[in-house]
């Protein structure tokens, strides 16, 4: 399984590529709105940052939008994924991208059948919500699981990116139905990295230690 960290915040992104555990970055327009800075400048500091598939998303509607979005997002790095929103005119743009070669990531998936149907129009990436949908008390998880089943049923090359995770738990049950890949924001990445028992032992194996030796070496 592979980590991507999804925010545009690139102090975050630092951080979490220094530990050596993510290979991609996802944004959307929220977040890089969030970040108040213009979309060019944040992507080109991201690709300098990670060398891997990093998610740039469309603003257009219209399928003939999204394709010259797509393409001018594709031309800024060779490692950009065009991000398109789960809609018929979005997956019309994902066919004629995936014909020329360009990366795509279908967003904002809530079922099987919308992960099907990107899978079927070329997409290199389906994006699950899984928070989303588990704020909606569905099952994100189920969701996902469903997804990989299917993929692998029928052999398709489309991979899985467990998104809108807000929890350590919902990350650690993606990993565990064969999510592909979870993009995770730097808070859950913070938790998840925390147990009070890794703490607990350091203190008590340095308090042994220093009783023993002193400060000594
Ligand atoms: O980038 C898409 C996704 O991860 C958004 O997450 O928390 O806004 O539902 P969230």
């Amino acid at each position: 399984m592979k980590l991507f960290i999804d925010t545009a915040n690139t102090n975050h992104i630092k951080e979490i590529a220094s530990i050596g555990i993510i290979s991609g970055v996802t944004t959307n327009p929220t977040l890089i709105a969030k970040e108040g800075r213009d979309f060019q400048e944040v992507i080109k500091e991201i690709t300098d940052i990670v060398d891997g598939p990093i998610s740039g998303e469309v603003i257009g509607l219209k399928a003939e939008e999204m394709i010259k979005e797509g393409r001018e997002i594709a031309k800024m790095h060779k490692n950009m994924v065009v991000k398109i929103p789960m809609t018929k005119e979005g997956l019309k743009a994902v066919k004629t991208l995936s014909q020329e070669n360009i990366k795509t990531n279908v967003t904002l998936v809530f079922s099987s059948n919308q992960a099907l149907f990107a899978a079927l129009a070329g997409a290199t990436y389906v994006s699950p919500f899984v928070g989303r949908l588990e704020d909606t008390l569905h099952d994100g998880i189920e969701v996902v699981a469903d997804i990989r089943q299917i993929l692998d049923i029928y052999n398709l090359k489309t991979e899985i990116i467990a998104a809108s995770i807000r929890t350590p738990k919902q990350l650690a049950d993606a990993a565990r139905v064969g999510a592909h890949i979870a993009t995770v924001p730097y808070a859950v990445f913070d938790k998840a990295f925390a147990h009070p028992l890794t703490d607990k032992g350091i203190e008590a194996f340095l308090a042994d230690w220093q009783k023993a030796f002193g400060n000594k070496g």
